[in-house]
C-alpha cells in the first residue's frame, strides 16, 4: 500500500475551523454539521436555531439509512464533538472517533459518555491494529486529500467494508479560490476512490436540504455578528484612541473581504457547489 501524502492545513481550512467555533457558539449542539432540513422552509421565519437542531438529528438519521445491514464497527473520521457517534452508539454500533483536536476530544468523550475510544490524530497518520466495517466521514472529507481518504480507508476497512461520506463538494472545478475552495471536486474524489478499488453503491444530492443552514448562519452573522463587531470597534475607539488606526488598517486589509465573501456564501454555494452523501464499498 503506498504511503498516503499528508497535506498541510490550508488557510481555507483554518478559516473554516474558525467558522466551526462560531457555529458551535450559536448552536450549542453536539453536531458540527449542516443538518438535513427534511421540510425545506418556505419562509425565513422557519429558519431558526431550534429548527437547525431538529435538522441535525434528521441528518444523523439520514446517514443511518445509508449504513448497510450487518455493519457493526464504525470509525468516525473527523468525529467532531461526538453527535453522530452518540447517535450510532445508541443504535447498537461500536464506534471509535478520530480527530486532530484536543478540544474536540474532551467534548467527544463527554457527549458519548465515554462509550467510544477517541484517537487524537489526523486520519492520514492514524495507526491501529483494528479494522472496521464502515468508515464515516461526515463533513470531514474536505479537510483530507482525496488520495489519502481512499488509501487510508482501504488500509483500515474489513474485506468488503464501506466508506460513507457526506460533504459539500465543488461541482465547478474552476472555482478554486475562496471560502469553499478546499472542498473536493466531485470528479476528483470519485476518480481517487475508483482507482483505489472502491465501487459506488449509492449516492444522493442533498444540497436543497442543507441550504437553509447557510441562510441561518448568514442571517445571524448579519444581525448579531456585524453589529457586535461594530460595537467592539466603537468601544476601542473611545477607550484606546491610538488603536483606531491599527483597527482601520486590519479592517481594510482583511475584515472587509472576509465579511463580503462570508455574506455571499449562499450564492457561492448555489453557483459552484453541491452537497452529496456517497456510500462506497471496498472490493479489492
Ligand atoms: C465540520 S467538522 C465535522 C464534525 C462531525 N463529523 C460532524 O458531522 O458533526 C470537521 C471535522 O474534521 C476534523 N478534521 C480536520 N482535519 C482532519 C484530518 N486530517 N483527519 C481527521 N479529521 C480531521 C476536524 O477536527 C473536525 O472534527
Amino acid at each position: 500500500m503506498p504511503n498516503p501524502n499528508t497535506s498541510k492545513i490550508s488557510q481555507a481550512t483554518r478559516y473554516q475551523n474558525a467558522a466551526i467555533q462560531y457555529y458551535l457558539g450559536l448552536t450549542n449542539s453536539p453536531y458540527l454539521h449542516y443538518g438535513y432540513w427534511e421540510h425545506v422552509p418556505s419562509s425565513s421565519d422557519e429558519v431558526t436555531i431550534k429548527q437547525l437542531r431538529v435538522a441535525q438529528e434528521a441528518y444523523a438519521a439520514k446517514l443511518l439509512t445509508f449504513i448497510p445491514e450487518g455493519t457493526r464497527t464504525v470509525l468516525d473520521v473527523g468525529c467532531g464533538i461526538g453527535g453522530n457517534a452518540a447517535y450510532l452508539i445508541e443504535r447498537g454500533f461500536n464506534v471509535e472517533g478520530l480527530a486532530p483536536d484536543a478540544f474536540q476530544e474532551e467534548r467527544f468523550i463527554e457527549n458519548t459518555k465515554g462509550q467510544a475510544p477517541f484517537h487524537l490524530t489526523k486520519f492520514e497518520d492514524f495507526q491501529t491494529k483494528n479494522s472496521y466495517d464502515l468508515i464515516l466521514l461526515s463533513e470531514s472529507s474536505q479537510y483530507i486529500a482525496a488520495g489519502d481518504i481512499a488509501q487510508c480507508a482501504a488500509r483500515l476497512l474489513n474485506p468488503g467494508g464501506y466508506l460513507l461520506f457526506a460533504d459539500m463538494m465543488r461541482s465547478d472545478a474552476k472555482y478554486d479560490e475562496g471560502i469553499f475552495s478546499n472542498c473536493h471536486v466531485v470528479e476528483d474524489i470519485h476518480a481517487a476512490l475508483l482507482e483505489t478499488g472502491f465501487n459506488l453503491v449509492k449516492t444522493e444530492d442533498i444540497s436543497k436540504q442543507i441550504r437553509p443552514t447557510l441562510d441561518l448562519c448568514i442571517d445571524n452573522f448579519r444581525t448579531f455578528g456585524l453589529s457586535t463587531l461594530k460595537y467592539l470597534g466603537d468601544i476601542v475607539k473611545i477607550a484606546v484612541p491610538p488603536l483606531q488606526g491599527i483597527l482601520r488598517w486590519i479592517s481594510n486589509r482583511w475584515l472587509k473581504k472576509l465579511v463580503v465573501e462570508g455574506l455571499a456564501a449562499p450564492k457561492i454555494f448555489d453557483k459552484h457547489l453541491c452537497y452529496q452523501i456517497q456510500l462506497w464499498q471496498f472490493l479489492k
